[in-house]
């Protein structure tokens, strides 16, 4: 057989007889990799006997075990615990944690008796000895092994039956089945299906380490989305040390979830209390600075959002960037704020920014960032002890949103005693039992900016 060769883009998988500098599929620059032509494999490729059709009513409504990840905040964002045979794919920039997170998972399992096979083709069994010893990993069965070899790793773990099996990183592992090298999507691909076979077979839970470029994707992750049962993104700031986790998809579960962690001496510290931790660095008696109760996933997050007015040496073309907020949603409020509270900054530069390097989606942030700039505008700060969400609306008006009272006990518990919300939500509030605030309805922004100014 003549061993043919095919490039093959890295960061979408299209493939092409020559080589191209442009991908014509993804428009990607230089990520034309010459590989050797495979078949392509099917999916579930006789991992089951042949499946046969059965009646809907015959299908057993059965709840699917899961076994119990110690860091609840992991736990959480699996969708409570991670399913037995399931294959959850963790993505994240080299260096944010993802090694040491798996690390401590694997230490907790261990801990509880579950036997867990740690396979590195990263690092040597000393590192991450060393990493182990930071993280105090004890005693339980952990097992250890530094191979890049998937077939030869695969052996090992029918042979060990371990209760988990982490792999890190999909990028150095390689099929021997395949002659491109690792790292090329098709290798990446090969190595997701076979982990992913493995895990059915045998019911046993498996996590595969992959790095993501900043830019993307480089050579695999997202070409495994489709493959793999759960995908979790790790993602931080170089200059914070907060980490945060969450699902991109989860087939057992919702994707809302997130987990917040810090990345300490002894490795990662998750953040019980994400709201306060936001919040630590707050400037006082600030214009400009507003914090909102935000839902992110199913809990509620307080986020500080800051803006600054200044104005422009760019006078025909006066700057408008955010950062963590959705530049459409807010060129819409500005146009608001100019035509319904009757402000002009045609002349201005705008800066919004969410702090901690958040990302706030919602429109329930709208209110915090109206009143954010109208502060910036009349230069004076709002009330240290108020919270705000509600959103707004082309003609002024102030909707109300979803998840009120979670919004308005967090704002609470952390100790802001005045709340600005949505007219439209106080009733709903009246037989909630929220104690220790003041809740100021606002139906309008004009109403809203009476209240707080
Ligand atoms: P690592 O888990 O190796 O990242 P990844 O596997 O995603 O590439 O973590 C890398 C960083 O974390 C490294 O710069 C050192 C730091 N770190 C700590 O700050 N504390 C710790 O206890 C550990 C284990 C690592
Ligand atoms: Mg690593």
């Amino acid at each position: 057989m003549k061993n043919k060769s095919v490039f093959v883009c890295q960061g979408c998988g299209t493939k092409s007889p020559k080589w191209m500098g442009r991908c014509p599929a993804c428009g990607e620059w230089n990520t034309m990799v010459e590989e050797a032509e495979v078949e392509e494999a099917p999916l579930v490729e006789q991992a089951f006997a042949p499946a046969e059709p059965i009646p809907y009513q015959d299908v057993k409504n059965l709840a699917k075990p899961r076994a119990r990840v110690e860091i609840k905040e992991v736990d959480a964002v699996l969708g409570g615990g991670v399913v037995l045979g399931s294959l959850v794919l963790i993505g994240g920039e080299p260096g944010i944690g993802k090694s040491t997170l798996l690390l401590q998972m694997s230490r907790d399992f261990a801990a509880g008796r579950t036997p867990v096979l740690y396979v590195s083709g990263e690092e040597s069994l000393d590192q991450i000895k060393l990493r182990g010893e930071r993280l105090g990993v004890g005693g339980g069965p952990l097992f250890l092994l530094a191979e890049t070899n998937l077939e030869r790793i695969l052996a090992q773990a029918e042979k060990l039956r371990p209760g988990v099996l982490v792999l890190d990183s999909v990028q150095t592992v390689f099929s021997s089945k395949l002659s491109s090298s690792p790292g090329t999507i098709s290798q990446v691909r090969e190595v997701a299906n076979q982990v992913f076979r493995f895990a059915k077979r045998n019911g046993v839970p498996a996590f595969l380490i992959g790095h993501i470029t900043k830019e993307g994707s480089l050579a695999g992750p997202k070409s495994l989305e489709h493959i793999v049962d759960v995908v979790l993104l790790f993602e931080g700031e170089r200059d914070h040390s907060h980490r945060v986790l969450r699902a991109l998809k989860n087939r057992f579960g919702p994707v809302s979830e997130l987990a917040i962690f810090e990345m300490t001496a002894a490795g990662l510290e998750a953040i019980p209390d994400p709201s306060a931790f936001f919040l630590r660095e707050r400037p006082k008696n600030e214009s400009g600075s507003v914090v909102v109760a935000t839902i992110k996933g199913t809990r509620p997050l307080l986020i500080e959002i800051q803006s600054l007015v200044s104005p422009t040496l760019f006078a025909s073309n006066p700057r408008r960037m955010t950062v963590g907020l959705d530049h459409y949603r807010t060129s819409m409020l500005l146009a608001v704020i100019e035509r319904k509270l009757g402000y002009t900054f045609g002349t201005e530069d705008i800066y919004l920014n969410a702090a901690g390097g958040m990302e706030i989606g919602e429109p329930a942030a709208d209110l915090g960032v109206v009143l954010g700039i109208v502060s910036c505008l009349m230069n004076r700060p709002v009330p240290a002890g108020l919270a705000v969400f509600g959103e707004v609306g082309l003609s002024g008006e102030i909707r109300s949103v979803g998840q009120a009272a979670a919004r308005v006990r967090e704002a609470a518990a952390l100790g802001f005693g005045t709340i600005l919300l949505p007219e439209g939500n106080v009733a709903g509030l009246a037989k909630e039992k929220i104690d220790g605030v003041r809740l100021l309805g606002a139906g309008t922004l004009r109403r809203a900016v009476d209240l707080v100014f």
